[in-house]
């Protein structure tokens, strides 16, 4: 088995806060320049749709001093009503992110338009993007499934809201931000479990800690929302895998720079360093509202098997919980899940994605419907394991991770998927492999 040893400078920009960064500037007012914007395809896609939608965008590379390649985006808008109608369908490919968080924004515009996706993101369910624009005055029609094509009579005269959201989603609640930005008096959007809150972060939105606990953003309506520069820090869900491939392979010293720790996306470095990995955080600052540190991971040879149930946990991890399930079977031969319903709505049903994918690695898994477990692992032959990225990002990767942890070469069918995320993954392993 090999041995993963060195510094990591380039990995993806974070996409959550990419795709937020770019939104935000299609509705404020000026010049938004975003430095280390990602070239995932899924951040393109949404500049794609803001691009079709009138928005003057301009990117290009720009080589560091280091020598690292970053991707400087230019976004130019007139403010809150810049948006003109789309001569096409809207394009969002892979990104649930694109079309559901670009939905808010449509629902303010004063035409119509639709969104589509690939066959992934047509199944993804879209009546939690429809019911709060609706309550809110848009018309939104979509399949009798409840899926896209979403389509959208926006209106320039959108109420304001006081919503709880259904399930904890911050594509929903950030949705319903932008949709309010643009109505007639300020709304309250109530969480119950904390979801990433990268979205009041960049507006700078108000946020009421309410006295049961539960969470409620403010969102003034009709506010001038002024350009403002963005630099985008390293993609914590992304590190997730590097992390992974340095725990599992003996010999391993990872160090991986500039990486977004904002709390509501990095409660997998706790859960792990509770079950013993070796993981430090250093350099550990402020910047933009959004904590950024460097992580020092070492090979640990006796991490304690994870389970995981709390619902507040699995909203915090909910991106990573592939990774972790597969990091988990590979290290201890066990793993449970429990209450992640949410999972089996991803970019694929990713309960049977890894439950079915650990099988064929020989893993014994149980399915449930809201989690599975692993209970240990049976022979199998290593030529023939080939595993199904079910065009998924994140299942492709954990799995590509599997295979190097238990020295297997898979065959993962549909591998270019991964760069919805993180194109430069295979470059960063083979730079490391000693
Ligand atoms: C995201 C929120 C999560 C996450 C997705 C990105 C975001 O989805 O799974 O990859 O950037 O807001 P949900 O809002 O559906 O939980």
């Amino acid at each position: 088995m090999k041995a993963y040893r060195g510094e990591v400078f380039d990995l993806p920009p974070d996409k959550s806060i990419s795709h937020r960064a770019a939104l935000i500037a299609a509705v404020a007012d000026g010049e938004t320049e975003i430095t280390n914007f990602s070239g995932g395809f899924d951040n393109q896609s949404t500049l794609g749709v803001l691009r079709d939608c009138g928005i003057g965008v301009t990117q290009e590379t720009v080589r560091s001093p280091q020598g690292h390649v970053r991707r400087t985006v230019v976004v130019r808008s007139g403010g809150l009503w810049s948006l003109t109608k789309p001569g096409k369908e809207l394009m969002c490919n892979n990104s649930g992110s694109t079309m559901r968080m670009f939905a808010g924004i449509l629902a303010a515009q004063p035409f119509e338009s639709a969104m589509v996706g690939d066959g992934s993101l047509m199944k993804r369910p879209m009546r939690r993007v429809a019911d709060p624009l609706r309550l809110m005055g848009a018309e939104v029609s979509l399949s009798p499934e409840g899926t896209a094509p979403v389509v959208i009579r926006g209106t320039k005269a959108l109420r304001p809201i006081s919503y709880e959201l259904p399930v904890p989603s911050a594509q929903v609640k950030s949705l319903v931000a932008f949709a309010a930005l643009h109505a007639e008096g300020e709304s309250r959007i109530v969480e119950s479990l904390p979801s990433r809150n990268h979205t009041e972060l960049m507006l700078g939105l108000d946020v009421e800690e309410l006295p049961d606990g539960r969470r409620a953003v403010i969102v003034p309506g009709r506010k001038a929302v002024p350009a403002r520069p963005f630099c985008i820090p390293a993609d914590p869900s992304a590190a997730c895998f590097m992390i992974a491939l340095g725990l599992l392979c003996p010999g391993s010293e990872v160090f991986l720079r500039d990486v977004c720790l904002n709390p509501t996306r990095a409660g997998y470095i706790d859960l792990l360093v509770d079950a013993g990995a070796d993981i430090g955080i250093e350099n550990l600052r402020s910047e933009g509202g959004e904590k950024i540190g460097d992580l020092l991971v070492r090979h640990s040879p006796s991490i304690s098997p994870l389970r995981i149930g709390d619902p507040a946990t699995v909203a915090n991890i909910i991106d990573e919980i592939p990774m972790l399930a597969v990091l988990s079977a590979c290290a201890t031969g066990e793993f449970e899940l429990h209450n992640a319903p949410e999972l089996r709505t991803k970019e694929s049903d990713r309960i049977s994605a890894v439950a079915g994918n650990l099988g064929r690695f020989g893993f014994l898994c149980e399915e449930f419907a809201d989690g599975f477990s692993v209970s240990g692992r049976g022979a199998i032959a290593p030529q023939n394991v080939v595993v199904e990225s079910f065009h998924d990002h994140r299942i492709a990767m954990s799995f590509a991770i599997a295979g190097r942890a238990l020295g297997l070469e898979p065959e993962i069918s549909g591998s270019e998927v991964i760069g919805v995320s993180f194109p430069n993954f295979f470059d960063i392993i083979g730079n490391l492999e000693v």
